[in-house]
């Protein structure tokens, strides 16, 4: 595991936004790029730097292809909560990726098993994904894969935990119960299927889950620790999720860095 670390969130997401960009630029093969996104706050710094490359005339996303990770279960698209907003609003409707290439699960579907077993079904149709980016909860996880969920799990339906609803709850008046009970989500095996995985992690509140993904067992309890057994991933951080880790972690990473970078 790479474990990249910027000064600061606008770093950190410059760091992301470039690599992301130089992935589409490079990939000559005869099928489209296939890349994941997350939600959240964590990604939106790559989302604004992306969309100026976009609009820079630097990349293009018309041969790219885009699986999200999750969605709210019952909340419409005009929904300003709903992911598919988020990724309108932040992102898709500033860049040149046609329509018919963005998918994202339908947390309104009558049948959510059939909706979730269609997705990944999908995703292998175009290949499977090249890169999928991430984000991590508070309590490491990843997508909506809550902790004690399957290191191997597909996409399908989640419940969400109380914790999640009231991290969340900012987004929706302060108020958990507001916050949809149930998502759909690509599993842990979905997103350690991709050839590469990024994840981002930033901030003072991130610090234990760094530690625990980092240093810790790979463990269910921790789902964004099953990078670990991926031979490409990275984590894009900043110096302030750093706080929990070892001095020796925290200096291994910074020298094996500046190395590759010589
Ligand atoms: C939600 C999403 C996750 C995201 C997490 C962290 O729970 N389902 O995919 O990673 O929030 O969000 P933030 O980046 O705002 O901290």
């Amino acid at each position: 595991m790479r474990v990249v670390i910027q000064e600061n969130y606008e770093n950190m997401s410059k760091w992301a936004a470039n690599y992301i960009a130089e992935k589409i630029k490079n990939h000559k093969e005869d099928r489209p790029f296939v890349l994941g996104l997350p939600t959240g706050s964590s990604p939106i710094g790559v989302y604004k730097e992306l969309i100026k490359k976009n609009q820079a005339g630097e990349i293009t996303f018309k041969n790219v292809v885009t699986f999200n990770m999750d969605e709210y279960v019952g909340l419409p698209h005009e929904h300003d909560q709903s992911y598919w907003y988020f990724m309108h609003d932040n992102f898709f409707d500033h860049i040149d990726i046609p329509a018919e290439n963005i998918h994202i699960l339908n947390g309104m579907a009558e049948d959510p098993v059939a909706e979730c077993e269609h997705y990944e079904e999908m995703i292998a149709s175009f290949g499977g994904i090249d890169l999928f980016m991430g984000g991590i909860g508070v309590d490491g996880h990843l997508a909506f894969n809550e902790p004690f969920t399957s290191l191997t799990s597909r996409t399908g339906l989640r419940d969400l935990t109380t914790d999640t609803r009231i991290v969340n709850s900012r987004f929706f008046g302060n108020d958990p119960e507001k916050v949809p009970a149930q998502a759909l989500s690509v599993g842990i095996g979905t997103v350690t299927d991709s050839k590469e995985v990024l994840v981002l992690i930033n901030g003072h509140n991130k610090a234990r889950a760094l530690a625990a993904v980092v240093e810790g067992n790979v463990s269910q309890k921790w789902t964004c620790s099953a990078l670990q057994m991926h031979n490409a991933a990275i984590i894009a951080c900043d110096e302030a999720a750093c706080g929990e880790l070892t001095v020796d972690t925290y200096k291994y990473f910074l020298d094996i860095e500046r190395k590759e970078r010589l």
